[in-house]
């Protein structure tokens, strides 16, 4: 049996990795670029070539004793100013990043052949900033996002049905308010590296650093 990546419902690596290689400049040709500006290019590219969840990253951080977890978000948001999430500040993220703030982001999008690794500081949205995005959710959204202890164990989900049912009489005609828990995050990336595949695992990296004094410094690595 062939391997699904020679199947033929997707290009084989050496394949995919030719298309990579010849999309977009040498990533030596980008080190003059503003890393929040290129960020933006690369997603609205992947926005129109990744048929699921472009906007999906694995988000890092440190829990107690400095041990890792890490799991996925949507990123909402992008700009000068950061990497904007929502989730709830009692889950598990949630808690890890109220004590620890630092934090980590990995971005894969498999048609580009392209990778964003992003690590900085985040810090908790302003509740109105939370409360006007959380207006914007389908209502199903909000009702889940009233329903769910997220992280919290439960026995089964019949359990939470009903929550989300009683909820929905609840909120009955109302628009749901914003959940106490229910919280955005914003990171403020110190590193950025842009990973470009190549052929024969000659890939491409490009890492920024910002300095205190908030100027980028951009240098080649090797894959
Ligand atoms: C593609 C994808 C996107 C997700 N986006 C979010 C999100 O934006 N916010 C969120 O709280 N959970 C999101 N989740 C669920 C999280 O991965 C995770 O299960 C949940 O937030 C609980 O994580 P925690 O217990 O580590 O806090 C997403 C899951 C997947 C697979």
């Amino acid at each position: 049996m062939s391997r699904a990546t020679d199947s033929g419902k997707h290009p084989p690596r050496k394949q995919r990795a030719q298309a990579a290689a010849a999309r977009g400049a040498d990533l030596a040709q980008l080190r003059g670029r503003n890393p929040a500006a290129l960020f933006g290019e690369w997603f609205a590219e992947a926005r129109r070539a990744e048929p699921l969840n472009p906007d999906a990253a694995a988000l890092a951080t440190v829990g107690a004793g400095g041990v890792p977890q890490a799991r996925n978000v949507l990123i909402k948001r992008q700009d000068a100013r950061g990497f904007v999430f929502y989730t709830s500040r009692e889950s598990r993220k949630g808690k890890a990043l109220r004590v620890r703030p630092a934090a980590a982001l990995a971005f894969y999008w498999k048609s580009l052949g392209r990778q964003v690794l992003v690590e900085g500081e985040t810090r908790e949205l302003p509740r109105a900033a939370v409360a006007a995005y959380f207006q914007t959710r389908p209502r199903g959204s909000q009702i889940g996002a009233w329903a769910s202890a997220q992280s919290q164990p439960i026995d089964g989900y019949a359990a939470l049905a009903a929550a989300a049912a009683a909820l929905e009489k609840k909120y009955e005609g109302k628009t749901p308010p914003l959940p106490p828990h229910w919280s955005g995050f914003i990171l403020r990336p110190a590193r950025m590296e842009f990973w470009r595949e190549g052929e024969n695992r000659l890939h491409q990296r490009l890492l920024f650093t910002r300095s205190d004094g908030g100027k980028w410094r951009a240098a080649l690595l090797q894959p």
